[in-house]
């Protein structure tokens, strides 16, 4: 028996390591590379015919039948019954469902094929194929070879091209895509937000040396607790270098400082640890960026990084070791007016203007990591950053190769934005329902998060235990004990009873510990108007903000921001009501034509208030 049990925990081990890449890249916009953006043909594959065949057994690689092989028969005798042509192609980024009217609600397998030429292929060289995300499973092929496979609907990822294998012409690109969602998937079967398929981030070819700066980390040294950073701070981290050779060594430069550090390293993870000169922190007010180089022997990365410090220390979060209060708002990866997937620095200015129009100074990126160009406008804008894993209601808990697909998408995230000074809370999840499984789940998230960066905050979504004392609602969740900032949702007038509810609510938790806000709402049809009790209508929202934010002058004494739900209405397959819904989810502050409801306003001038209160109080 014993043998059983252990034979069975490796075989989970080996199925579940599937999941975690140990080679992103990160700083792609840095590397050498070509984009392989546009135009993709494609065959919608629902029957999964170009990966089964008919008794349903995984075509073998050879197959001709199999759609990641040449679609030109080699003779007119030969049988083809797929093939790739233009009549039938998508743009490269983008979910198809926003692409074609057939797509709009597909969820199944799409094959995208690209091919591709290389000017020259330096043999010196490696190459790798990047996925900025792809929802939500991605098997990638080239020239016939599997390349590799990757769950996660938004996080990057990237696969080796073995030497032999690339081409000068007619390189054959084929990525097969299912955006099925599945019980024991990372989000789960039940989600607010519309299931968008297909590539929906850049694709590159990337090229490298043999030996290449994969990955680093520099931030500054966590000072004493409710202490400043020094006047020439310290930092710390580290650089990764793939296929790392004796005697490299690494050397960071920051121009504008005139500082530059040679580092010798005495393995792959390169240590770092420096007083820095006299610099301008990083923070909203002055979202200061310094220009920093990264280089070896025969490898440099570029890179536009903030020095600032975070932590969560008793009731207050400090910033440079000063106590502050998060104006924030969620958002949703989504431009609503054209119904589609935001990618891109374009799409991340809309959204991010809307949030600076509304007063804010932090926005959560719910329920998933954004598109790379968010936190990257962040950092230049000045928003501090919520980013969170699709760790989204009824995950299953119980699954051991679940929270292996939760950990690598936790570890994507990590790495891609570890260096960006705007994101200060990683969340490992949202309103998961209390069990013991989940709690240990959850806390195994979170230290794996606080290994992978122990500079951040880690948060989630709470459970609330509501009118657990008579007029008072706990946020008395288990889970609280792990987090740094203990945060909760709650929608007091909209799901429970009308918005006077708030008049006699109060709020407390045990943990002595910052209380977020991380969620309140209620939906209104932008440019319906009725009177304040008419559900749906701009006043029903703009009463419900109102008495919301009345019940805020009662929040106890850590109670350290906000981030109402949600900034622009969005599409969710859940919202059905014919008249004001029709498969949107209302709440928005902003309507789907991006006209402003009036309760905009009122959430607007609170910001103003709290903003002018923190700056007499500097
Ligand atoms: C939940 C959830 C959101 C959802 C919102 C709503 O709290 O976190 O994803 O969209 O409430 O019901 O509108």
């Amino acid at each position: 028996m014993k043998q059983l049990i252990k034979y069975a925990f490796l075989l989970i081990s080996i199925t579940t390591q599937a999941y975690a890449q140990d080679n992103l890249i990160t700083n792609i916009a840095s590397r050498k590379s070509v984009s392989l953006n546009g135009s993709w043909q494609y065959i919608a594959d629902p029957y999964e015919t170009g990966f089964y065949d008919y008794r349903y057994t995984e075509l073998k690689e050879s197959n001709p039948d199999a759609y990641w092989n040449t679609d030109v028969p080699s003779n007119k005798t030969e049988k083809k019954e797929h093939g790739y042509t233009d009549k039938y192609s998508l743009q490269v980024p983008g979910d198809w469902n926003h692409q074609k009217p057939e797509f709009l609600y597909y969820e199944g397998t799409l094959w995208y094929k690209k091919s591709f030429d290389v000017k020259k292929i330096n043999t010196a060289s490696r190459y790798f194929i990047y996925f900025g995300a792809v929802n939500y499973r991605a098997d990638v092929y080239l020239n016939g070879k599997k390349l590799g496979m990757h769950i996660g609907g938004f996080t990057p990822f990237n696969f080796e091209i073995p030497a032999a294998l690339l081409k000068e012409n007619g390189n054959f690109l084929v990525v097969r895509v299912d955006n099925k969602r599945g019980a024991d998937e990372v989000p789960t079967l039940n989600t607010d937000w519309w299931n968008y398929g297909g590539i929906t981030r850049d694709v590159k070819l990337v090229e490298e040396p043999q030996t290449f700066i994969q990955d680093y980390f520099l931030q500054l040294k966590k000072p004493l607790v409710g202490k400043a950073p020094a006047a020439r701070p310290e930092a710390e981290g580290w650089v990764k270098l793939n296929n790392w050779k004796h005697g490299e060594a690494v050397v960071i430069s920051i121009p504008e400082l005139k500082f530059k550090k040679r580092v010798v390293s005495a393995n792959d993870s390169t240590a770092l640890s420096f007083s820095l000169p006299k610099l301008q922190l990083w923070s909203p007010e002055n979202p200061k960026l310094y220009r920093v180089v990264i280089a070896t022997a025969t490898d440099t990365v570029v890179d536009k990084i903030g020095f600032r410090t975070i932590q969560a220390a008793g009731k207050q979060v400090l910033l440079n070791g000063k106590p502050i209060f998060m104006r924030g708002i969620c958002i949703h990866g989504e431009i609503p007016d054209e119904v589609r997937r935001a990618v891109g620095p374009q799409d991340a200015r809309i959204l991010l203007n809307r949030a600076r129009e509304l007063g804010c100074n932090m926005v959560r990126l719910a329920h998933y990591p954004h598109d790379e160009a968010m936190t990257r406008m962040t950092d230049s804008l000045g928003l501090l950053v919520w980013s969170e894993i699709p760790v989204y209601w009824t995950i299953n808990f119980s699954n051991e190769a679940v929270l292996q697909k939760a950990k690598a998408q936790l570890k994507e995230m990590i790495t891609r934005d570890h260096n960006k000074a705007s994101v200060i809370i990683w969340s490992v999840g949202n309103e998961t329902p209390i069990s013991d499984t989940r709690t240990r789940f959850m806390h195994s998230l979170i230290t794996t998060a606080k290994r992978l960066d122990s500079t951040r905050m880690i948060s989630a979504a709470l459970e609330v235990n509501y009118a657990a004392l008579k007029s008072m609602n706990v946020i008395d969740d288990p889970l609280g004990q792990y987090v740094d900032v203990v945060s909760f949702n709650e929608y007091l007038g909209w799901y429970g009873g009308l918005p006077d509810q708030c008049r006699k609510a109060n709020w407390s938790t045990p943990y002595n510990k910052p209380l977020f806000i991380s969620e309140t709402g209620a939906d209104a049809k932008g440019g319906f108007h009725a009177d304040s009790l008419t559900r749906f209508s701009e006043e029903y929202q703009e009463w419900y903000y109102k008495e919301q934010l009345d019940m805020l002058k009662r929040m106890p004494d850590n109670f350290v921001g906000i981030s109402p739900w949600v900034l622009n209405d969005f599409r969710s397959p859940k919202r059905n009501n014919p008249l004001y819904q029709e498969g949107w989810n209302r709440k928005g502050l902003y309507d789907d034509k991006g006209n402003k409801k009036k309760a905009f306003y009122l959430l607007q001038s609170y910001y103003k208030e709290i903003k002018a209160r923190d700056n007499r109080n500097k």
